[in-house]
């Protein structure tokens, strides 16, 4: 199933082709392909060079491992994430090791790092669904993370799978189209609300 974005400007296919799914093929991700994707993250841009992103990962190949991952997301994404083969949680370092003071972009380059990471996941036919509906303090405790971290979001990882897979209203809602605010209300330019002439 294609969802492939309606575009106003013609983007890059890998990032057309993006998109969120629930549904996920039973079908292994080879550990070099793992590898591929967080080489990706690994070089993202980050404030200071911090690189304050750190990743927590379990395949369904090893059951004991992946419960503990799933257990640390909240019910309604579980009914769907138990089927992915791979999990993944997402925890910055809240402070910058050069002076010990606050990183106030750690989440930014969270969110960069695993953008590169769906851009290589798309080059080798993965799809990527971030959740924020994860259990922080559950994901804590499970694999003692240290005060200095913060888990912000976990992702599933995995080949598309058949929408009919999903129950019931899942499934339809597997199938719906995509939406986007315009540009017109994202990019500005002169001043506040007022859209750059490309996007208005
Ligand atoms: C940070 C973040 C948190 C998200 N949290 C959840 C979540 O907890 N559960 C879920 O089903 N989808 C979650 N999503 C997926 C979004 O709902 C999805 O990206 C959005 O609807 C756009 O759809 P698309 O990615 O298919 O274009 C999250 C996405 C992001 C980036």
């Amino acid at each position: 199933m294609s969802k492939q974005a309606e575009t106003r400007y013609p983007i890059h296919e890998l990032l057309a082709s993006r998109w969120s799914p629930r549904a996920f093929a039973d079908r292994t991700v080879a550990p070099e392909t793992l590898g591929a994707l967080f080489e990706a993250a690994r070089w993202a841009a980050s404030c200071f060079n911090e690189q304050p992103w750190r990743f927590i990962v379990a395949t369904r190949e090893q059951p004991n491992e992946f419960e503990r991952l799933l257990g640390c997301l909240v019910e309604p994404n579980q009914a769907w994430a138990k089927a992915a083969p791979v999990l993944v949680l997402g925890v910055v370092k809240k402070t910058f090791a050069h002076n010990g003071k606050p990183n106030a972009h750690a989440r930014h380059d969270l969110g960069l790092a695993t953008g590169g990471l769906t851009v290589q996941a798309s080059a080798l036919e993965l799809y990527v669904h971030a959740m924020a509906g994860i259990l922080p303090e559950e994901a804590r405790s499970r694999y003692q993370i240290p005060e200095d971290y913060d888990v912000v979001t976990a992702f599933a990882i995995g080949y598309l799978g058949d929408p009919d897979s999903l129950p019931g209203a899942a499934s339809q809602q597997e199938r719906a189209p995509r939406e986007r605010r315009t540009l017109a209300t994202q990019v500005f330019a002169d001043t506040w609300d007022a859209p750059a002439n490309f996007a208005g």
